[in-house]
């Protein structure tokens, strides 16, 4: 067999060192792969005014799969105070490279798992009416559309006459908002497209079909926000109707299902939203699973097979100081695995998710997260293992 090429972007902060664990483990686990390290992120920002180089571009273009640990953001102003004393002054821009690879690449559907492991601490649980504790088992799979809606990037601050005129043939602007002066005025556009909507809503049925689920959820508020929202619901009602008869559609609005998934989080496994409701129903479920060291996510292009896996955490900077390093790995080593998954290695995937459920489950080596200790480089002598150690046992545990 052919060795795969991934293309692995460390990036900054903590996400160098958890991505090379994770790749420890790949390896143990049998995967065999040559990889290909990219540069992304903060120091090339600085040294060269870019933080997604062309070449980190063509190799994704070339090879598709990227394995991405996290990179460090900073507001426009501050990012051109650090650049290199040679670039400064000559119009650079920072933009986020994450933004950047996902508007090249058309990363549209991102697909974002929550799955609980038994034995950690900070699942989630729930009294039962006889005062005891319960612990539902939590399996969902979010998908978030990654492209469009409100963080599509079509908005305005004292917009110009075009725009405003534009405004002004709708009844609402005219009743509701044209007593607002001009400059005071900021719009941000909620855009849904056909084409993108049928896309995501197509990946959650999929799944839902594979996994044998018998409904996905639609995660929106059709009844306030009538034309994207209606549209999404839409769409999956006649897709179940033409292509998935035996996969019923559910209507949660976002604002009830921040609620329902509190209460009765096993009723879920597949749900869809658009892309600012699916990072907020993406994040609560999380929070029900562990947080920021146990959440992963993974975003693609199904026309151009381009896909990058990454977990749900940003580099951490504070912690990326510490001589050694003590997060959490399990969200960048579940990344990996989902991208063992896509590509079809399902047995050696399985293989590392039952590790990582031995471990979390034995208890005996805890990240401190989920000790529920405060960060600091003193945890490992409080008994909290290094990134490392975790990964370590995982490796043991195969
Ligand atoms: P962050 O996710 O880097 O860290 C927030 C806190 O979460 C940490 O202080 C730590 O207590 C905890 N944490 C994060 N990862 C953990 C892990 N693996 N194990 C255990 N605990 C963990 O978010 P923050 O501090 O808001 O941002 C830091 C930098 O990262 C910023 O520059 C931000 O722009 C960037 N960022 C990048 C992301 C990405 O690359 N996808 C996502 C979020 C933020
Ligand atoms: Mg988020």
């Amino acid at each position: 067999m052919t060795k795969r090429t991934i293309i692995t972007m460390p990036g900054d902060g903590i996400g160098k060192a958890v991505l090379k664990e994770a790749l420890r483990v790949l390896d143990a686990a049998g995967f065999e792969a040559e990889y290909i390290q990219a540069d992304m992120g903060w120091e090339f920002w600085c040294k060269e005014g870019n933080p997604l180089p062309d070449r980190t571009i063509e190799l994704l273009e070339q090879h598709k799969i990227g394995l991405f640990g996290a990179i460090t953001s900073k507001p426009k102003d501050k990012a051109v105070a650090e650049l290199a004393p040679e670039l400064q002054g000559k119009g650079y821009t920072y933009y986020s490279p994450i933004v950047s690879m996902r508007q090249h690449f058309n990363l549209d559907i991102c697909m974002r798992p929550c799955l609980s492991y038994k034995g950690n601490p900070l699942n989630f649980i729930r009294r039962t009416a006889g005062g005891g504790v319960e612990e539902p088992q939590i399996d969902v799979m979010i998908f978030r559309q990654n492209t469009e809606g409100l963080y599509g990037g079509v908005e305005w601050t004292n917009p110009s006459d075009q725009v405003y005129n534009a405004f002004m043939t709708h009844k609402k602007f005219v009743d509701n908002f044209a007593w607002c002066p001009r400059e005071e005025l900021a719009i941000s556009t909620r855009i849904f497209t056909k084409k993108y909507v049928t896309r995501i809503v197509k990946a959650a049925f999929e799944y839902a079909k594979n996994r044998g689920f018998s409904k996905i959820t639609v995660c929106e508020k059709p009844n306030v926000i009538r034309e994207t929202s209606g549209m999404m619901l839409k769409v999956a009602q006649e897709m179940s109707k033409s292509h998935y008869p035996d996969i019923r559609v559910e209507d949660v609005n976002i604002d009830a299902m921040t609620m329902w998934l509190t209460k009765n989080p096993e009723n879920y496994n597949v749900i869809v939203a658009g892309n600012m409701f699916g990072d907020i129903v993406s994040d609560a479920f999380a929070g029900l699973i562990g947080g920021l060291g146990f959440a992963t996510s993974a975003q693609f292009n199904p026309e151009s097979g381009v896909c990058v896996f990454e977990p749900t955490h940003g580099s951490a900077p504070k912690y990326a100081q510490y001589e050694t390093s003590i997060v959490n790995p399990i969200a960048m080593i579940s990344s990996a695995v989902m991208m063992l998954e896509h590509i079809g290695e399902t047995v050696i995937a399985e293989k590392i998710k039952n590790a990582v459920a031995k471990v979390v489950a034995d208890g005996k080596v805890r990240a401190y997260d989920m000790m529920k200790l405060k960060g600091s480089p003193d945890v490992v002598n409080q008994g909290a293992a290094s990134t490392a150690q975790m990964a370590d046992a995982i490796i043991a545990a195969l």
